[in-house]
């Protein structure tokens, strides 16, 4: 099939789900992170619906999903020329920046802060959704507290048929996106993702400050950053000494080939399957009745890895 006929038939296959948006109804929808849970960028009720369904605390802002640069004039106030190289670099990808918001976007979409995070995603059907639709809100398509989701029948198991799904299979990253301020400097990191702080300085020419711990100055900035998130029933823990718990899963990446124990997943090295499944295994331990989760702790050397570093903020969360 050519291209410009299989763009035909997604857009015939699409025009449903954008009567809904435009209806201010939702639809969740695939990009390369996780599943998003999409409503009108303008329409204050459809937001609210999102809050609502998901149980979202009203002070957690949502970020906007685009499909081309021009886009970002609508919602952001300034844009600073190292972002806008950031932009050109990284985008469409994994990346949402969080930019002086105009004063007409929506305070229920920002959580009455005075920034606004955008993103461009990479995935063709968001794409072309974003591109019939308009910009869309999508956080990602969980409850509240739950993992993200990364396939389908996950945003079925957290909400029924309250909504359509796009189904588009698996996710490709399976972690979500690197949340960055340019808002102001230096740039910060509230969020690791695939994108990492090294990656992001050398393209924007300036000194990037990664996620730190929870303080008080970055839960004022980015109100995500206080909730707990992406935690199964199970109680996940990082692996000790202790390794023959009952009805625990196991995640392993690198050491403990010994290890005798019946539900062990070992990734061998591979980090970039271990942040595609992540959250699907959290799901399945619940799924299962398993009891404990744990996870072989990343070494020093492995944590200058983005991808590990993403992983390891998404793992600690769900300890804590
Ligand atoms: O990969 C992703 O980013 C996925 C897909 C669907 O695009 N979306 C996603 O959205 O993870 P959500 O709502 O689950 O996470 C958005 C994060 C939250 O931690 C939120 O606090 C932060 O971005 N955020 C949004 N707007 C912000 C702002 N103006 N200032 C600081 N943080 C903001
Ligand atoms: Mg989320």
């Amino acid at each position: 099939m050519n291209f410009q006929l299989q763009k035909y038939k997604r857009s015939v296959l699409l025009s449903r789900y954008v009567k809904l948006l435009e209806r201010g109804e939702l639809v969740a929808f695939p990009t390369e992170t996780v599943y998003g849970l999409g409503a009108d960028a303008w329409n204050p009720s459809a937001i609210q619906k999102v809050f609502e369904q998901k149980g979202r605390p009203a002070d957690n802002p949502l970020i906007v999903h685009i499909s081309n640069r021009t886009m970002v004039d609508s919602f952001a106030q300034t844009v600073p020329p190292a972002a806008e190289k950031l932009m050109t670099h990284f985008w469409p990808g994994p990346l949402t920046l969080i930019f002086d918001k105009k004063p007409e976007v929506l305070d229920i979409l920002t959580g009455g802060l005075d920034t606004v995070a955008i993103r461009w995603p990479r995935h063709p059907l968001s794409q072309e959704l974003i591109a019939q639709a308009g910009a869309l809100v999508a956080p990602s398509a969980n409850s509240s507290g739950k993992p993200s989701p990364t396939k389908p029948k996950h945003v079925k198991e957290d909400f029924g048929k309250k909504f359509p799904v796009i189904a588009a299979g698996e996710t490709d990253i399976g972690l979500e996106s690197t949340v960055l301020d340019v808002s102001s400097e230096p740039f910060r990191i509230y969020r690791p993702g695939a994108i990492s702080a090294e990656q992001i300085s050398k393209v924007a020419g300036k000194k990037v400050e990664r996620a730190s711990q929870p303080s008080a100055n970055t839960e004022a900035r980015s109100p995500g950053t206080k909730y707990t998130h992406y935690s199964p029933d199970a109680t996940v823990q990082w692996l000790k000494d202790d390794l023959d718990s009952q009805e625990t899963l196991y995640l392993l990446h690198t050491q403990y080939d010994n290890l005798k124990a019946e539900n062990i997943v070992h990734y061998k090295g591979n980090f970039r399957e271990m942040a595609h499944e992540l959250f699907d295994r959290f799901r399945q331990a619940d799924f299962h009745g398993f009891h404990t989760v744990l996870i072989e702790p990343f070494s020093a050397e492995q944590l200058q890895k983005p991808l590990v570093r993403a992983l390891q903020n998404r793992i600690s969360k769900a300890v804590s």
